[in-house]
């Protein structure tokens, strides 16, 4: 083991340009978390003395998005003076003047690579004592990247960026991935050397590879062991690219963690997401943020779940969820839209067609069928029937329905908050109910029925109704006629 200090650089200053957003490129989620969220994870966990995050376009959003507060953890701004080697040289000048260790230089937009590449890259730099050592990449698609260039001797020469490079060049399908372990000395002194000579006028830190090679330093090239994780996220066909690469990982992590996945291509779980084993997930399911999925549990097909808690062999179908619980052995779906503050107690049904916000749902207690049930408590045991409104919002504020335990309502009820159903209260079918429930109560708030013998006659005579109604009489009287003959 060498005790060479370890210094890490992560270039977060450039503006992404071919992204055409408003966010800053390195601020593009993947798998739940920013581009360079993903490079900064890598880099603790590498345990570097140092670590210097280079930012400029957008600063305040960048900074405000990464800043860790961890122990030497700095966000160092880049001036306007552009191009990669600027980047390092603003970040080399903040890190302390006698710091003669290796500097591992990372892309913000390179969020693929683990720390273990890394660790090797590290390893095989510090064991051939070379200058500096780039991690390289064999790709059947170069275009984009800078290439390695080699001498007849196989030997590292330079790298040279696409746009500067002659059609031989071009041809070369090794490419620089961005990413790269150097000295500290030599490349302070050869970053003073980079020149604007290149298509784009800036001051490139691939330059200090031909620089270092031309002063008779060493330089080597590790290839990445899947020329995957290289990629550079520089629009948004790469951006697709690098979260579904990063899906598949987290999603067979989880396969091989005891998790069924019904289909990995369209199952999408961010990195910050928890799962139990014998979960099973199915097609079309999104699971983000910081939801957590319980043991047993089946979820999908069709639903996303954002920061959402699911209990130990619950089943979630074709739902929408965001910042909900939902108990062990509930039933949720299908086509049930659970918003924020939604607590569905165990064994407990949001049935189809069913909007729920601000709601606590006991145990065993069910809302099956087209509701909304917003700012409500409800208690265990209970039952809403079909078609239950909670009218929460009397246009000033919004107001809470309680319901008890055990209280069953009819089918097609309307709750004007605030209002109380009291334990076992039950209501009849259609009820609007203003005014509290006691325990145990029947509450029917509809007039009794009252039917017109004759109206559609007299009133709607010729009309398509009359002819029915007149029609359906005389069969009636008919049939009763009949009925008489044979009991005569
Ligand atoms: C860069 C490399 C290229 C390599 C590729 C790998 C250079 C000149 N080229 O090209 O050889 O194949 O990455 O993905 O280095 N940045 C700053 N300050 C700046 C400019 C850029 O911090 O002034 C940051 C960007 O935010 C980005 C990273 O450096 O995170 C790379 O910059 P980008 O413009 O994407 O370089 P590429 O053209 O991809
Ligand atoms: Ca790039």
């Amino acid at each position: 083991m060498t005790d060479t200090q370890l210094a890490i650089v992560i270039l977060a200053a450039g503006q992404g340009t071919r992204m055409k957003s408003s966010l800053p490129k390195v601020l593009h989620p993947i798998g739940g978390r920013p581009l360079v969220s993903h490079v900064i994870a890598t880099a603790r966990a590498l345990h570097a003395e140092h670590v210097r995050v280079v930012v400029r376009h957008e600063r305040d959003r960048v900074a405000e998005a990464i800043d860790d507060g961890e122990a030497d953890f700095e966000i160092v701004d880049q001036d306007e003076i552009a191009g990669t080697g600027r980047a390092v040289e603003v970040a080399l000048e903040r890190l302390p003047a006698d710091f003669g260790g290796d500097v591992l230089v990372l892309s913000g937009d390179v969020p693929l690579l683990q720390a273990d590449t890394l660790a090797e890259l590290i390893a095989a730099h510090r064991a051939s004592g070379a200058a500096a050592t780039i991690l390289s990449a064999e790709l059947d698609e170069p275009t984009g990247y800078g290439r390695v260039i080699r001498t007849a001797d196989g030997s590292v020469a330079r790298i040279v960026e696409e746009r500067d490079a002659s059609p031989d060049e071009a041809a070369v399908h090794e490419i620089n991935a961005g990413v790269y372990v150097f000295r500290a000395a030599p490349l302070r002194d050869h970053l003073r050397l980079v020149d604007t000579a290149n298509a784009q006028g800036e001051r490139y830190l691939t330059d200090v590879i031909g620089l270092l090679r031309a002063a008779n330093e060493a330089v080597a090239a590790a290839a990445a062991p899947d020329p995957r994780v290289a990629l550079g996220v520089n629009d948004r066909v790469q951006l697709a690219e690098a979260a579904a690469i990063l899906n598949a990982r987290i999603v067979r992590d989880w396969q091989l963690a005891g998790v069924t996945v019904i289909d990995p291509t369209t199952t999408w779980i961010d990195e910050t997401v928890v799962l139990a084993p014998d979960v099973t997930i199915l097609p079309g399911t999104q699971l983000l943020r910081a939801t957590v999925v319980a043991t047993g549990a089946v979820i999908g097909p069709d639903t996303t779940l954002v920061d959402c808690e699911v209990g130990e062999g619950a089943t979630v179908k074709r739902t929408d969820g965001t910042l909900a619980v939902i108990g062990a052995g509930a039933s949720v779906g299908p086509f049930s839209y659970l918003r924020p503050g939604t607590c569905l107690g165990a064994n407990g049904k949001i049935g189809t067609f069913v909007e729920t916000k601000n709601a606590t749902i006991g145990e065993r207690s069910k809302v099956p069928h087209l509701s909304y049930v917003g700012d409500t408590t409800i208690g265990m045991g209970a039952n809403l029937g079909a078609g239950a409104i909670t009218a929460n919002y009397d246009d000033l504020a919004k107001h809470r329905t309680e319901i008890g335990d055990e209280v069953h309502t009819g089918s097609h009820n309307v709750f004007v908050a605030p209002v109380r159903l009291g334990a076992g209260a039950k209501t009849g079918a259609g009820a609007v109910i203003r005014k509290d429930v006691p325990a145990g109560a029947l509450a029917l708030s509809v007039a009794p029925q009252r039917n017109l013998e004759g109206w559609v006659e007299k009133n709607r005579p010729g009309t398509a109704a009359a002819e029915a109604a007149a029609h359906s009489r005389s069969a009636q009287k008919a049939e009763d006629g009949s009925e008489e003959e044979q009991e005569a």
